[in-house]
C-alpha cells in the first residue's frame, strides 16, 4: 500500500469531483498504463476502485474522478463528504484489467457518464502514440459531463464526439459508428450497465468479434436473489466442507470460519477474490470474467457468485 497526500480536489461537473493524489515524500508514484485503477482505502474501512484519469506518463500524481452516486454503498459518499485537500489516504499500486490492445488498427472508445475516467486516459495515450481512434462520450447533460474542457482543448479534440441526452441533435447512432468490416479495430466501453450493454450488443449485431470488445464495469448490475438456495463448498486442501445459506456469500461464510479470501469491491467487479474451481458448476454473478471465461467454469468470484450444483470444490 502507498500513503498519499490529497493535493487538490476540484468540482469537475455536477456531483463529480476529481482528487489529485501525490506521495507524501515527493518520490515518483508507481508507473501505470491507460485503463489502470487503484484501490482507495476510505476512512470508514471501505475499499473502492477508481480509474486513473491523468496522463499515463505522469509519475508525480494520480488523478481520480468520483461521482457522488445516490445509490452509493458508502464509497463515493465518503469521498465527497469527508476527503479534503491536506488529508492522507492509503491506496494500492495501480492495476490494469482494462488494457489497450497494442495491435489495434483503430480504437473506438465509448464512455457513459463517470465511465469517462479510464477512457480519458486511453485517449491521451492513443493520441500521444499517434494511433487512430475516436472517443464517444455520452452523458445526461453538459453540466453532468466531467473533463469536457480538457477534451475540447486537447490536441485530439477533433476525434472527440459529445452526446448529451438533453440535446437530441447530438444523439449517438451506435449502429452507424460501429458499422465497419475492419477486423483489427478494438472497442472499449465504460459506463452504466445499460449503456455498456447497448454498445456491446450493437457491436455484436454489426459483426464485431468478442475478442475485440473490452469493457470495464464500475458497479455490478442488481441481481434477483429471491430464488437463491443453499449449497456447499469444499476446500480441496483441508477437506473442510461449509454450507452456504441463501443469505450469505461464500466469502462471508469462509471468513466466519477463519478462512481469509482477499476481497476488495465485494460485488464481482474487481476480480480480487477470484478463486479456482476444481469441481462443480458456479452460478457466475460477476462482471469481471468474460463470457468465455465464465463458460469454462474453472474459476469464480466467491464474493458474489454462487453454485448451480449442490457442491463446489475450491482450490483453497
Ligand atoms: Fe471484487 Fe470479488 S472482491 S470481485
Amino acid at each position: 500500500m502507498i500513503e498519499v497526500h490529497v493535493a487538490a480536489r476540484n468540482n469537475e461537473a455536477l456531483d463529480i469531483c476529481s482528487y489529485e493524489l501525490t506521495t507524501v515524500d515527493g518520490q515518483p508514484l508507481p508507473a501505470f498504463t491507460a485503463g489502470a485503477h487503484i484501490d482507495v482505502h476510505l476512512p470508514d474501512g471501505l475499499i473502492r476502485q477508481y480509474s486513473l484519469c491523468n496522463h499515463p506518463e505522469e509519475r508525480h500524481r494520480y488523478l481520480i474522478g468520483v461521482l457522488k452516486d445516490p445509490a452509493s454503498r458508502g464509497g463515493s459518499r465518503s469521498l465527497h463528504e469527508q476527503i479534503q485537500p491536506g488529508m492522507r489516504l492509503l491506496i494500492s499500486e495501480p492495476r490494469n484489467l482494462f488494457t489497450l490492445a497494442p495491435q489495434a488498427s483503430r480504437s473506438l472508445l465509448f464512455a457513459g457518464g463517470i465511465g469517462i475516467t479510464p477512457i480519458l486516459c486511453m485517449a491521451e495515450h492513443l493520441a500521444q502514440s499517434g494511433a487512430a481512434f475516436a472517443l464517444h462520450y455520452c452523458a445526461r447533460s453538459r453540466d453532468r459531463a466531467a473533463f469536457v474542457d480538457r477534451l475540447q482543448q486537447s490536441p485530439y479534440a477533433d476525434r472527440v464526439f459529445l452526446h448529451f441526452d438533453e440535446d437530441p441533435a447530438t444523439a449517438l447512432d451506435a449502429a452507424r459508428v460501429l458499422a465497419s468490416s475492419d477486423q483489427d479495430q478494438h472497442l472499449y466501453v465504460c459506463g452504466p450497465g445499460g449503456f455498456m450493454q447497448h454498445i456491446l450488443d450493437t457491436a455484436k449485431a454489426q459483426g464485431w468479434q468478442e475478442s475485440n470488445l473490452h469493457r470495464e464495469y464500475f458497479a455490478a448490475a442488481p441481481t434477483d436473489t429471491s430464488a437463491d438456495g443453499r449449497f456447499s463448498v469444499k476446500l480441496a486442501r483441508s477437506g473442510q466442507v461449509f454450507e452456504i445459506p441463501a443469505d450469505m456469500s461464500v466469502v462471508q461464510v469462509l471468513e466466519s470460519h477463519g478462512v481469509e479470501v482477499p476481497i476488495s469491491c465485494e460485488q464481482g467487479v474487481c476480480g480480487t477474490c477470484l478463486t479456482r474451481v476444481l469441481d462443480g458448476v458456479p452460478d457466475h454473478r460477476d462482471m469481471f470474467l468474460t463470457e468465455a471465461e465464465q463458460a469454462c467454469n474453472d474459476q469464480f468470484t466467491p464474493c458474489c457468485s454462487r453454485s448451480r450444483t449442490p457442491l463446489l470444490v475450491l482450490d483453497l
